[in-house]
């Protein structure tokens, strides 16, 4: 593998590293055959020229959709690429037709459900991002195009996401050819929903793997005349039966126990059943739940999908009840009996758990007693009955338990395809192909050399496919080619299944013989192979056997491979259960037929395998293959991280590298004249021409595009890698143009048609629209002119009421005004009147007093005045008077008249009073 490259002083090369595989670097010096390199770790490394690799400094950092595009194709670039794809979650990549999937160990919703299963839906190979929708749309249009069965082989280490990939192959086949709108339980429904049951009963978690497939599987979908799903059949091998009976830690046993356990509780008096650590065949591992799992709720989930795959409410309870009875089967414990060499239920607990087994069983307690301790031997004599010590008896217990469950998945799988059925007429199919990838752990038993017995089988397929029918296709076609060697298996395959004296027809033999043990049967192998340059016999074992596998070198401990490829009923188990009057338990052990019981108890689980395995290859055979290669990134199980040395250790195992290399060196891409004149014929018109033949034709056009290195056979053209995709994006220019073109006037006519009318329209909606604007700017004016109104209204109002209010205000100050001053001026008068009646009162009084002083004084001197004269008159008369008689007359006279004056006096006086107070 690689492109020859000059490698010189400063060149970024890839150097082998025991902790990453494959690490870059800068070449320092070269020193004849050997260049000293600056690792990117800082480490300084010395290496065989031959051993290092150039590395692309031009690739795109996010890596390339198909290895066959990378510039330099070598381990380091191929690891690269992956590991750059894997960090920005593009799990998938292309190795030319071979599909890479790395497991992400987190859900990536964006890249499945339905939007992207529409998108996948008839797109061309390659155009889209690679993804396993696009391999099952290849095998779909293939099947529907050339009517011919296609097959999609899906493998990988445990964990790597094998089942998780065939269930998402079997659902996009489904979205293709299932009935829209159907109602009810439809065939593709079925064949979905055959996926839970089949894992509630055949996946366990292991250490590997938390739902870890202990079976393999091959789904044969059929498909109708018009593509539409019609049936499909379900074939299962060698299910891990010894998991039944022994788990290790931290592991579980298979999921349907601890969704038992975990049902409801009415199920769970039913069954009496309880916890899982009080059962023997689960709590020899302390894992009893899963993370992120509810049992409960699985349980649930498997008891719809077995309604909706067809299984009966009254055989579903069968199924539980049987489920049931294996774990009461465990936790019967055996101690010895009476006689010697015998033995009897343990104690009162085993006592009930035998009771209830029976019971659920519906089978004889003392039967099933018997059953478990004891063996009948018939000798041409008579018939004996002979007694099992406890610890045979415990063997006896799980042989019939490992028994019981492995005819229950039977069923379950038998069920299945009846109630999918198969459709007769289908005249195709697509088969998925999930099994277990290559084993090697550092103990490995029967089951590990069936698996990588499989594996090998697998691996010859794509061998013949990818590389035997290439050479044999360039040979037909008559082209230069010289054959690119390749490692072929075959002789691993005889190894194991050549008949007679392969490994499987040795070990049948050995276990046929009653005295056989492992280690006869050992020696047997170390003799047989003594040669063989795939047997290597390990130095230091006197039971192991090394096998030089394709993908390397596996040592097998032989101890315990004769009980394992042994496959018969104890005798008394087939007849205690045949008797069971359950209609289910019974049908799970239906009476063999006389001579078949009779002749031979023996039958091979490795023989059964290998005639299993040759169906399979024969379907396989029959159709065209597709490969996707699951690749798990690392142990931890989580996402993100990427172990290089366990990736490439992978990528070898399946093949990957191996294809990569002959696809290269070979001619990947091949194609009849008149497919590639009909496909790339526009590319070069003279080649359409009626009188050129087809030949031509394709010379014409490749040499036209300028491409080298292709081959012109007898019918077809043989492309190098890259160049079909380089002559189809030719012709995607060519046709692209071409609907330009068409595009262009199509769109012309249609953008004026659609201007016109939008010119139409958008007048009319714009004299609306200024009708409107006008409508509403007369409302906006009328407004305004009315606000106006109001406004001047309220505001003459508003005016009127502050002058009238200063009005009245003005009116009240100055009435009060007014008032003062008229009150000051009517006090003033008043007080003028007053002080005038003051004045003219005291004047009066002045007056008054002057009138009555002056009154008095003219009284007074009138009185004096008067007085005088009187006196003057009284001396007149008194002298008178003296004179004789008539004097007395004129006294009398006078004192009258003096009389009279004193009076009016008086009278004055009283007049002058009553003036005064008067005035
Ligand atoms: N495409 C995927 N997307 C998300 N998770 C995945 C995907 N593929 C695998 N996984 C995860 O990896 C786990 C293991 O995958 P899966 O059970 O398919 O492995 P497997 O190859 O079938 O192993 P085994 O051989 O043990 O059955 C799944 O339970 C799931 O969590
Ligand atoms: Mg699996």
């Amino acid at each position: 593998m690689g492109t020859p490259v000059n490698i010189v002083v400063g060149s970024h090369v890839w150097i082998e590293d025991p902790e990453v595989s494959w690490i870059d670097g800068q070449v320092l010096k070269i020193n004849g055959k050997d260049a000293e390199i600056e690792a990117t770790n800082g480490k300084k490394v010395v290496a065989n020229l031959s051993k290092i690799y150039p590395k692309d400094m031009e690739a795109p950092p996010g890596g390339v959709d198909d290895m066959t595009k990378l510039s330099y194709l070598h381990e380091p670039g191929v690891l690269q690429n992956l590991k750059a794809r894997y960090e920005l979650n593009e799990i998938y990549t292309y190795t030319g037709n071979i599909l890479i999937a790395i497991n992400p160990f987190q859900r990536l919703p964006h890249i499945y459900g339905a939007h992207m299963m529409q998108q996948y839906k008839g797109a061309p190979f390659g155009e889209l991002s690679p993804h396993v929708f696009a391999v099952a749309d290849v095998a779909y249009r293939a099947m529907i195009n050339e009517k011919k069965s296609n097959s999609i082989l899906v493998s990988g280490e445990s964990g790597a996401g094998k089942t998780e990939t065939t269930k998402m192959l079997m659902q996009y086949l489904a979205f293709l050819g299932g009935r829209a709108g159907t109602e009810g339980r439809t065939v593709e429904q079925q064949v979905l929903e055959s996926n839970p049951v089949l894992e509630a009963f055949g996946n366990a978690k292991t250490v590997r793997n938390n739902n870890s497939s202990r079976f393999g599987k091959f789904v044969e979908i059929q498909f109708d005349k018009s593509g539409r799903i019609s049936g499909a059949a379900i074939r299962t091998y060698l299910l891990e039966r010894s998991r039944v009976c022994q788990i290790n830690d931290p592991e579980r046993n298979y999921h349907c126990f601890y969704l038992l356990c975990a049902a409801p509780q009415e199920e769970i008096e039913k069954y009496k059943l309880g916890n899982p650590r009080s059962f023997h065949y689960l709590n020899q591992s302390k894992c009893y739940e899963l993370a992120d799992v509810s049992d409960a709720r699985e349980y649930l989930a498997t008891r719809r999908a077995m309604d909706i795959v067809g299984i009966s409410q009254k055989d579903q309870e069968a199924i539980f009840r049987v489920v049931a009875s294996i774990l009461h089967i465990g936790n019967i414990e055996f101690t010895k009996g009476k006689d010697i060499d015998s033995s009897v239920p343990k104690d009162d607990k085993s006592k009930f758990h035998l009771k209830t087994t029976a019971e659920l069983l519906m089978c004889d307690a003392d039967a099933l007693e018997d059953a478990l301790c004891k063996r009948v031997m018939i000798t041409p004599e008579e018939v004996i009955k002979r007694s099992l010590d406890p610890q045979s008896a415990a063997i006896s217990r799980d042989g019939l338990a490992k028994t019981i469950y492995s005819r229950l998945f039977d069923w379950l799988v038998d069920k299945i395809n009846n109630s999918i059925g198969q459709d007769p007429n289908s005249k195709s199919l697509i088969g998925v192909l999930d099994i277990y990838g290559f084993e090697s752990f550092k103990s490995n038993s029967f089951e590990q050399f069936c698996i990588n017995f499989t594996n090998e089988k697998l691996q010859q397929h794509f061998n013949q496919h990818v590389f035997k029918m290439e050479q044999e296709e360039y040979t037909k076609e008559q082209i230069n080619w010289s054959y690119i060697e390749f490692v072929d298996n075959q002789d691993v395959l005889d190894l194991i299944e050549k008949k007679p004296g392969g490994i499987i027809a040795l070990l049948d033999e050995a276990c046929m013989f009653p005295k056989s043990t492992h280690e006869t049967f050992a020696n047997k192998l170390y003799q047989t192979f003594k040669n063989h340059k795939r047997f290597i016999k390990p130095k230091l074992s006197r039971t192991d056997f090394t096998i030089a596998h394709y993908a390397g070198e596996v040592l097998y401990q032989s101890d315990q491979f004769l009980d394992k490829n042994k496959d018969y009923v104890v005798p008394e188990h087939q007849d205690l259960l045949s008797a069971s009057k359950c209609y289910f338990v019974s049908g799970l052990f239906p009476p063999l037929p006389e001579e078949t019981s009779k002749s031979s108890k023996f039958s091979s689980i490795g023989s059964r395998f290998k005639l299993q395995l040759q169906s399979l290859m024969e379907t396989l055979n029959s159709t065209e293959p597709h490969y996707i290669r699951c690749v798990k990134p690392n142990n931890q199980l989580k996402p993100a991280i990427f172990e290089n040395v366990n990736i490439m250790q992978q990528l070898r195992c399946g093949g990957v590298l191996e294809a990569i290399r002959i696809s290269c060196a070979g001619y990947p891409t091949r194609r009849a004249f008149f497919e590639f004149i009909n496909r790339f014929g526009i590319l070069a018109t003279e080649a359409m021409e009626a009188n050129c033949d087809e030949k031509a034709g394709c010379q014409k056009i490749l040499e036209k595009m300028g491409l080298h290195g292709y081959q012109i056979g007898k019918t077809k053209v043989f492309l190098r890698a890259g160049q079909m995709a380089e002559l189809d994006a030719r012709r995607a220019q060519v046709l692209g143009n071409a609907a330009k073109v068409i595009q262009r006037c199509v769109r012309t006519h249609q953008a004026r048609k659609h201007y016109l009318a939008l010119r139409k329209k958008s007048i009319y909606v714009q004299s609306r629209w200024r009708g409107r604007l006008a409508c509403k700017l007369y409302e906006h004016l009328r407004r305004e002119a009315a606000a106006r109104k109001i406004q001047k209204n309220v505001r003459r109002y508003e005016s009127r009421k502050a002058y009238k209010e200063l009005h009245v205000s003005a009116l009240t100050l100055q009435t009060a005004i007014r008032a003062v001053a008229a009150r000051k001026k009517f006090r003033f008068k008043k007080q003028t009147k007053a002080s005038i009646i003051i004045q003219a009162r005291w004047q009066c009084h002045k007056a008054a007093l002057y009138h009555k002083r002056l009154k008095k004084g003219a009284i007074v001197t009138q009185c004096r005045w008067r007085g005088r004269i009187a006196r003057k008159e009284l001396r007149k008369l008194k002298m008178a008077a003296r004179e004789t008689g008539a004097l007395q007359e004129a006294k009398d006279k006078l004192e009258k008249r003096v009389e009279e004056l004193t009076w009016r006096l008086q009278l004055e006086k009283g007049l002058r009073v009553r003036y005064m107070f008067c005035g």
